[in-house]
């Protein structure tokens, strides 16, 4: 596992900087003046800080931009790391400020001299968040802590109110490991991340007081859940529908419910995708991984909200057993399917899990989430998540949230004419409605098992999960898209305040 870098907090310290190893940041605002502890570098450095700061390029820096000093005379540091922070950042920036030296910091040991800073939290958050990388299966070359055994590792953070930023930092760090938990579910192979070790995984989150149950395929069942055990017939690891339950809130309050897809791979089934490329198929978990991760942080922060988190953990494999193109099942709510193609497996799996979090647990709203279409990449790329709803409240808090978090979102339509495609000769309904609209058809799917009167919003979060290019906020791979999101959705709209 990918563990949050150790951050640690003490009150500023003029005469440690000269000794601090490893690296050290300072934050300089636009117009270059040094505050208390860019003046004490400045001296350190006989004057290598003010010649930085004076140089033209450093006025064309942006926000966030950062230039380093490589073995300042002076100072036991390898590097001074020259950060341009406005006077009165946005979180934003101040994350990405963050970013940027959680990005270069490779193990070492990092001293930020925030000293009265505004949005240090935000400072510390982006560099913690940054600070990834998924070395589980790297037996060289790790980037991760334990390759560098010479320098004491973690991020120390100078300031001059430690207990304060401390306890202002304890929110987000929480987040920060909801997010991490994501990305290495994410990032974790099929052959690792079975069916079977996803929900032992899943498990571990009881450590932090989440009630977590695991249904077995006898219990899905019985339940009448055949349209997600059709997907998984074909595969040897079993089909599994883990509950996660966060009670932070007043007891009787009906939860928000989170459902993700779980599809630990995604073969195509019978409908077999392509070879090129198939090895992505891996992070076809996503949703589930995000639902995961936001459980994790909503209990890891003691979140005062009743949260239900559903996953539906399965994988798609051809075999002699497996459901074929043609083969018509019943899902839990009743309605039949005629599975056109076996490669539309995620509407099958959320289609069940969505019936029996909305019958088990009355819920104040539902979201799902799923890596659910290549049409979803089609339209919005890697940049934005596709948002479809049938409550224009629930939709317009969440891109609020998610544009509060930095984390992409577009909202789509519905409606009728999109939802005849799915029309079938044989049974209630097809799993597919044809190329056109691809996204907007499998939304229409899950749009038929939501009940009359539950808020309701789908995430396709194809494109954004797992990303080929460095973000802002992590390197290539697994993103954990969507936790800063739900968290900011929690806490602004299902928490019950004071
Ligand atoms: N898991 C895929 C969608 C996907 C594709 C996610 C690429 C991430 C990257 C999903 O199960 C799928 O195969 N969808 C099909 C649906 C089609 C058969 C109607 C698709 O998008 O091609
Ligand atoms: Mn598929
Ligand atoms: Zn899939």
């Amino acid at each position: 596992m990918t563990d949050l870098a150790t951050v640690s907090f003490e009150e500023t310290d003029l005469e440690a900087i000269a000794t601090a190893e490893g690296r050290v940041a300072v934050f300089l605002p636009p117009d270059g003046r040094l505050g208390r502890e860019a003046r004490r570098v400045n001296r350190l450095t006989r004057g290598a800080l003010a010649r930085l700061a004076e140089d033209p390029g450093f006025a064309k820096m942006a926000p966030g931009d950062c230039r380093t000093l490589a073995y300042p005379a002076g100072m036991a540091a390898e590097v001074v790391d020259v950060v341009l922070l406005p006077r009165r950042p946005k979180p934003d920036e101040a994350r990405r400020a963050g970013a940027a030296l959680g990005k270069l910091r490779g193990g070492k040991l990092l001293t930020l001299l925030v000293g009265t800073t505004a949005r240090a939290e935000d400072i510390v958050l982006g560099a913690v968040l940054r600070d990834y990388s998924f070395d589980a299966h790297k037996t060289k070359d790790k980037t991760a802590e334990d390759a560098v055994q010479t320098t004491p590792a973690g991020i120390r953070v100078m300031a001059g109110k430690p207990a304060e930023l401390e306890a202002l930092c304890a929110g987000p760090l929480a987040v920060a490991s909801g997010v991490f938990f994501t990305r290495d579910l994410i990032s974790e192979p099929a052959n690792v991340l079975t069916t079977t070790e996803f929900a032992r995984r899943l498990t571990e989150l009881a450590e932090l007081g989440v009630e977590v149950e695991v249904l077995d395929e006898d219990a899905l069942a019985k339940l009448g859940m055949r349209a997600l055990l059709a997907v998984g017939q074909g595969s040897d690891s079993p089909s599994k529908v883990v509950v996660m339950r966060w009670n932070g809130g007043p007891s009787g309050d009906a939860p928000l419910a989170l459902v993700g897809k779980g599809v630990v791979f995604d073969t195509g089934g019978i409908s077999l995708k392509p070879a090129q490329g198939m090895e992505d198929m891996t992070m076809d978990m996503g949703g589930a991984g995000v639902v995961a991760g936001t459980m994790k942080a909503l209990a890891a922060r003691k979140a005062k909200a009743n949260v239900v988190g559903l996953v539906g953990l399965v994988e798609n494999m051809p075999s002699g057993t497996a459901i074929r193109p043609g083969d018509i099942v019943a899902s839990m709510k009743g309605d039949t399917v005629e599975i056109i193609n076996t490669d539309a497996e995620g509407r099958l799996v959320l289609c069940d899990v969505m019936w029996y979090a909305q019958d088990r647990f009355e819920p104040a709203a539902m979201v799902d989430l799923a890596t659910l279409t290549g049409a979803c990449i089609i339209a919005l790329g890697h940049e934005n998540a596709a948002v479809f709803s049938n409550d224009d409240i629930l939709a317009n808090a969440f891109l609020r949230a998610a544009s509060d978090e930095g984390e992409g979102a577009w909202r789509m339509p519905l409606g009728q004419a999109y939802d005849d495609q799915l029309k079938s000769a044989k049974a209630d309904m097809k799993n597919v409605g044809g190329r056109p609209a691809g996204a907007i058809t499998a939304a229409q799917y899950l749009a038929r098992f939501v009940k009359e009167g539950t808020p309701w919003m789908h995430l396709d979060i194809a494109g954004v999960a797992q990303v080929a290019k460095d973000t802002a906020f992590a390197p290539k791979g697994a993103t954990g898209w969507g936790v800063m999101a739900l968290n900011r959705l929690v806490a602004d709209h299902y928490e019950t305040k004071g």
